[in-house]
């Protein structure tokens, strides 16, 4: 069927003959004639009813009719110096009482949003973000496939891959008692992709993990992945990623993003911002003052800094006005992680301490130099394990910054997170910080037996506006060292051979080196849509509880297919 845009009717068409078909958008009866919006994926244009056709939102219907310039024009549409006078209306299709709005915003429940996606997703803003992401796809792929990278695709029915969430697992029903696990990340497919000669892959893809949700995580969601082979060194495939990253920004959002980025080693990064993806897109940088109070009068202080610890300080624009019970508030988040309180200087007419007279001006004073205060601000201090005040006064950080405003909204804060420890201590035994499979820093694979937290890795965050989009990392690619990294893990050869022997096999027929990364697409789109949560740029999200409330999954089966699979419910 022959139909014109409904969006893309400019003054030029007065006069013509159009065909259009769409959905009615919005109805204005004013007696004897009626205006009728009607929309279809180009846009809006406006109908002029005279004949008293009854329709109702979101009906579906096709008209024949003229183009003429309107009376009074409606600046604020693109087709607003037009309408068009129907001569034929069809209605193709109707549409029940709406159960949200879809020409307004409303406030639907997220329930009521997610069951009747179709007319949720009909909305101008839900169809944005179907396009910008569409485009983020594109302009991934146009850059990828310039710089040599295949897009090659890896099984959703596998073995269990080690990301660290819990396996999504699917009962086979030929090998009756066996599973397959729904891909936590395609990363040992890629690892030997690249060993099968595939020198540039690249993959977007949809990954499986049962894990607690929140709004940047979901069960299923999309990484753009990738891998190249002959790499040793980040530092070799940090100005291809970047090319990525400013290309897919200008592409989609036309948003400059500068280049290179800046690297933050983790430690630096825990210190100054209390955080592995702090949020650079405002200052306030925490301060080491330990020495300031290390024999000074303030007795918890001075102990937590002769056992160990540090005194740091956190500046606060403008905080000088903070009130006693706000103060009190944010001494309860401290407490929160196990601080015993809060102390604070504030740089008004005096300087003005919580400290009392116990401190000199003197030291208040330098001290809230060295964390960048002025006349006006406020610096809050704790005191105890470095890393802990740090994350303290780091989540202090990014509250006050958000409640005071510091974060302008068309500023975007890129930064690699670098020099991250291989190990961390889990529960009774040592686990990656990446994954398995990530190398060890060169300089330090001496003490990898001796002295495990010691070992940096040769791995990488890419963080945005605090969040972590992107992580990666390269590889080990010779069998004995990831044989001698799965033992530190406590996971024994019996073990590696038998969740792990296709891979090390792999291994040991010529692998080249190599390394990759893989981002977290939803939340790239996420971030470039303006968009809170992931779920509004996911067409067919889940909930918090990982339901979907549009086809009511996950449901019971029939006793027969679970009878196939050799399987019995447990009453
Ligand atoms: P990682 O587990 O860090 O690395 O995942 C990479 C990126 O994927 C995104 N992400 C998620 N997004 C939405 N919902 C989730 N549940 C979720 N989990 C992760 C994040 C994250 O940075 N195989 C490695 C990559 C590699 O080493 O190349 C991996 O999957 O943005």
């Amino acid at each position: 069927m022959h139909r014109d845009k409904c969006g893309e009717l400019r003054r030029e068409a007065a006069g013509r003959k159009v065909v259009l078909a769409g959905w009615v958008h919005r109805v204005r009866d004013l007696g004897g004639v009626t205006f009728v919006d009607l929309r279809d994926a180009s846009g809006i244009v406006q109908l002029v009813l005279r004949n008293g056709e009854r329709l109702a939102h979101e009906d579906v219907i096709r008209v024949a009719g003229t183009v003429r310039l309107r009376e009074a024009p409606n600046p604020s549409l693109p087709t607003g110096e037009i309408e068009v006078e129907p001569s034929e209306i069809e209605v193709l299709s109707r549409s029940q009482p709406l159960p949200l709005p879809v020409a307004e915003e409303g406030t639907p429940s997220e329930e009521t949003r997610l069951r009747y996606r179709y007319l949720d997703l009909r909305r101008l803003r839900m169809q944005r973000n179907l396009r910008l992401r569409h485009r983020t796809c594109l302009a991934i792929r146009h850059y990828l496939d310039r710089e040599g990278f295949i897009e090659v695709e890896t099984p959703m029915l596998t073995r269990s891959t080690p990301e660290g969430a819990r396996d999504f697992l699917v009962p086979s029903r030929l090998a009756r008692g066996a599973f397959y696990a729904l891909p936590q990340s395609p990363q040992l497919f890629k690892q030997i992709l690249v060993t099968s000669g595939v020198e540039r892959y690249f993959q977007i893809v949809r990954c499986f993990r049962d894990e607690d949700l929140r709004a940047d995580r979901q069960p299923e969601f999309t990484q753009l992945d990738l891998e190249m082979a002959f790499l040793d060194d980040p530092e070799e495939l940090f100005p291809l990623l970047e090319g990525l990253v400013a290309h897919v920004f200008r592409e989609v959002i036309e948003a400059e993003i500068s280049l290179p980025l800046p690297r933050l080693p983790h430690a630096e990064a825990l210190a100054r911002y209390g955080s592995d993806k702090p949020d650079l897109r405002f200052g306030m940088e925490i301060a080491d003052v330990s020495d300031q109070f290390a024999a000074g009068p303030i007795q918890p202080f001075a102990l937590a800094v002769a056992s160990g610890g540090a005194v740091r300080a956190l500046p606060v624009p403008g905080g000088a006005t903070k009130s006693r019970g706000e103060l009190a508030r944010l001494e309860e988040k401290v407490k929160g992680h196990g601080l015993p309180g809060l102390a604070w200087i504030k740089l008004g007419e005096g300087i003005v301490s919580s400290l009392g007279a116990h401190v000199p001006g003197e030291v208040l004073a330098s001290v809230a130099a060295r964390a960048g205060a002025q006349t006006g601000d406020l610096v809050l201090l704790a005191a105890g394990q470095p890393t802990t005040v740090s994350v303290a006064l780091g989540d202090l950080r990014s509250r006050l910054a958000r409640e005071l405003g510091l974060i302008r909204p068309d500023c975007w804060g890129l930064a690699w997170i670098v020099d991250f420890p291989l190990f961390k201590e889990g529960e009774g035994r040592l686990e990656s910080e990446h994954h398995p499979f990530t190398s060890p820093r060169d300089e330090d694979l001496s003490f990898l037996e001796s002295d495990p937290l010691r070992v940096r890795a040769k791995c990488y965050d890419l963080v945005v506006n605090g969040v972590e989009l992107a992580s990666g990392s390269i590889r080990i690619h010779r069998r004995e060292l990831q044989e001698r990294v799965f033992r530190i893990l406590g996971i024994e050869r019996e073990e590696a051979e038998r969740r792990f022997g296709f891979f090390l096999r792999a291994l040991e027929y010529g692998a080249p080196p190599h390394g990759g990364i893989a981002f977290g697409l939803d939340r790239w789109v996420m971030m470039m849509a303006g968009e809170p949560s992931i779920r509004e740029v996911i067409a067919f999200p889940k909930t918090t509880t990982g339901a979907c409330p549009l086809t009511d999954a996950p449901a019971p089966v029939d006793e027969g297919q679970l009878r196939e699979l050799g399987l019995r419910l447990e009453p």
